[in-house]
Formats: structure tokens, sequence, C-alpha cells
């Protein structure tokens, strides 16, 4: 457990209108600041900080605390959750106690999570070079659409195997609780493989943990969905998950903008080609939370969209999420038919620079 010591001391130096300040506009009245609630719509800003009381307090909802609940209730994120983000944050170091029984269990059970995704992904990542299988179909594939070896070793690109159940013995043998395996979605109820004849993307946490797997179909049956991807468990919320934030996040911050694409390929090709500062919201239509994940590293988002109606009509949802999230938003159009990966690989890599404002 975090001790009261370090607690008291990320009130301190975390000053609740530096914290706020990062994510919503704050003017001077008086001895306080105000700003438009960032936990209920209004026009007219009823949302109060107090520097003097290091407090915030909203006149509209309610709402109201101190810096650890704010980023708590704005991050959606536990107390101690919170205050790591705040100690992160502000550089303070953080002095722990022993964790209660309850908290061990907790904790060895997500650990032991990530164990089987790091089984499954080295798994995935074998059976695409080392067997012939993964090597004649997936490795080609990947190899076809221009993938460089460490690109896709980088990117801990895999392939699954057709077989029906290999990977699930593999795991048990190993070990593997087999609730862990159902719980990852890797394994289904009748204990067959979930991913079967695939091309594996693996999908990072912004620590570079492995929380989730979307394989791609190469069959061309339209009865077959083209992307089947990990479902939501304790180490994957895909709301608030953004594919490639991982390798990302040096660049966003250095290029103080982030560039958001549609799908896996768009970002790997992109980061190929030394644009790095990009990602996708995975498996899902863009969120809020996602935008607040980038909103850590910069307010200037670019949205680069496939040109085609759903991605049009995507890409101005995405604008008016950026825009209620105070940030700023530039939106690049892609001729009908082409996303950001087929655009680069006919332009070439200075395709981007140029197009942008
Ligand atoms: P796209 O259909 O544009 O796929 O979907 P893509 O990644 O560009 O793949 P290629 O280039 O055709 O091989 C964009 C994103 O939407 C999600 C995935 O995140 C995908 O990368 N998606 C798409 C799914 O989750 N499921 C699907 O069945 C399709
Ligand atoms: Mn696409």
């Amino acid at each position: 457990m975090i001790t009261q010591k370090t607690v008291q001391e990320v009130m301190n130096i975390a000053r609740v209108e530096d914290v706020i300040g990062d994510f919503i506009n704050l003017k001077r009245r008086g001895v306080n600041m105000i700003g438009n609630c960032p936990f209920h719509d209004e026009k007219t800003p009823s949302f109060t900080v107090s520097p003097s009381k290091n407090i915030y307090k909203c006149f509209g909802c309610g709402k109201g605390g101190d810096s650890v609940r704010f980023i708590m209730d704005h991050e959606h994120l536990s107390f101690p959750e919170a205050v790591r983000f705040l100690a992160a944050r502000y550089r303070i170091e953080i002095e722990e106690t022993e964790n209660t029984a309850q908290e061990i269990e907790q904790k060895q059970v997500t650990d032991s999570l990530y164990i089987v995704n790091d089984f499954a992904r080295d798994y995935f990542t074998d059976v695409l070079f080392n067997r012939s299988e993964g090597r004649n179909i997936g490795l080609s594939y990947f190899k076809e659409r221009g993938y460089r070896e460490s690109t896709i070793k980088k990117f801990q690109l895999g392939y699954a195997t057709e077989e029906r159940d290999e990977f699930t013995k593999k795991a048990i043998d190993k070990k593997f609780n087999i609730e862990h395996l159902r719980t990852l979605g890797l394994t289904s109820k009748s204990d067959l493989d979930f991913f079967r004849s695939r091309v594996m993307f693996t999908i990072h946490n912004v620590s570079g943990k492995v929380v989730a797997f979307a394989g791609r179909t190469l069959s061309s049956d339209k009865k077959q969905p083209k992307y089947i991807n990990s479902p939501e468990s304790e180490i994957y919320n895909k709301r608030a998950v953004l594919y490639g934030l991982f390798f990302a996040k040096e660049a966003i911050r250095k290029a103080d903008e982030c560039i958001l694409v549609e799908g896996y390929t768009d970002v790997i090709t992109l980061h190929q080609g030394q644009i790095e500062n990009v990602v996708a919201s995975s498996g899902t239509s863009l969120t809020r939370e996602q935008i607040r994940l980038i909103k850590r590293y910069t307010p200037n988002i670019k949205i680069i969209y496939d040109g085609d109606p759903a991605g049009i009509k995507a890409a101005l949802r995405g604008l008016d999420l950026v825009l209620e999230s105070d940030m700023n938003v530039k939106l690049v159009l892609l001729p009908d038919g082409q996303d950001p990966d087929s655009f680069l690989a006919a332009q070439g890599t200075e395709a981007f620079p140029r197009i942008s404002p």
C-alpha cells in the first residue's frame, strides 16, 4: 500500500490548479480560477478551483475534491492509480508498505493474465517465423505488404495456425490456468483455440504490456469477419487503449502532435515510414478515454481516416469529440478508396508532410 506520507506529499506538490490546468482551460477570477466543468455539459463556467484551499468544486453538478479526486474521476482511475499517476507526473518517489492479502491476490490474478498473454504472443510470433505454415502464409503476407522483418518483430506480429486446439494444449501443458485462457479469450468455452488461420496483431497498453490480440483473416470468404479481437478483461478495457501508443508516445511528445488513423496496418506502415507519432483506436470507434490518453502527451491531434464514406463519417465524429475535449484538431482527407497505409505506399514518405497545412 502507498503510505500516507506519499499521499500527503502528492497532495502538496500536485497543486490542484496545475493538475486541472493540464486538462481544462482555467481563467483567474479573484482568488479563484474558473473553467467549463469536464463532468457535465455547460456553456457558462461554474467549475471553480481554489488554489489557496487546494480543492475544486463545480457549482453546476456538485463534483468536487482535491487533485487526486480529480484524476480519479477524470481519468477513471482508482485511488492508488491516481496517486501513482500524479507521482509520475511530478516525479515524486512512492513509499509503500506491505500489501493486504486481498491486494496480493488481485495483483496475482492480473500478473498471471499478463504472463498468459506473453506466452500467447511468444507462441504466435514463433509460429510466424519458425513454422512452415506461419512462414508460407503469414510471413509472406506481411512481406508482400512491405513490412520489414524489424518492423514485424517490433510490433510483435504473429500467426495463428489452422489447428483447432494446438495453442490451448500447449498452454495447459505449461500448467496455465484454463480459466485465465478463457478470460483472455484465447480459448473458447469448448476448449478450442479462438484465433485460427489468422495473422496476429499484438495490442499493448501504454506501458508496453500485452493486453489483447487482433487476428486478421487472409481468406476472401465474406462470411468471415476481417478481424476478431480479444474480449475485454481485467487487463483490457478497449475504450482506454490506443493501438501503437506504446511505440508512439515519445514521438508524439517530440512532434507535439498525435496522428490518429483507423487501422492497425495504417499505424505499422506509417511507423515504418518514419512517421512514428501515430496511433489507432483498436476495434472500436474513438472514445473520450482515448482522447484523454493522447492529451497526456499533446493537445494536438491530426485525424487521417480512410477516404471512404464510413471513414469520413468517423473522422467528423472524431473531430467533434476532440474539440469537446478542448484540444486542437486537423483533418486530412484522403482520396476515395485510400487509407493512410495504401496512400503512403503509393506516394512515399513525403506524402504526409506535403499535404499537412
Ligand atoms: P479496415 O477494414 O480499414 O482494416 O479497418 P485495415 O486495418 O486497414 O486492414 P487492411 O489494410 O485492409 O488489411 C480498420 C480498423 O477497424 C477495426 C480494426 O481495428 C481495423 O484495423 N476492425 C475492422 C475491426 O476491429 N474488425 C473488423 O472486422 C474490421
Ligand atoms: Mn484500412
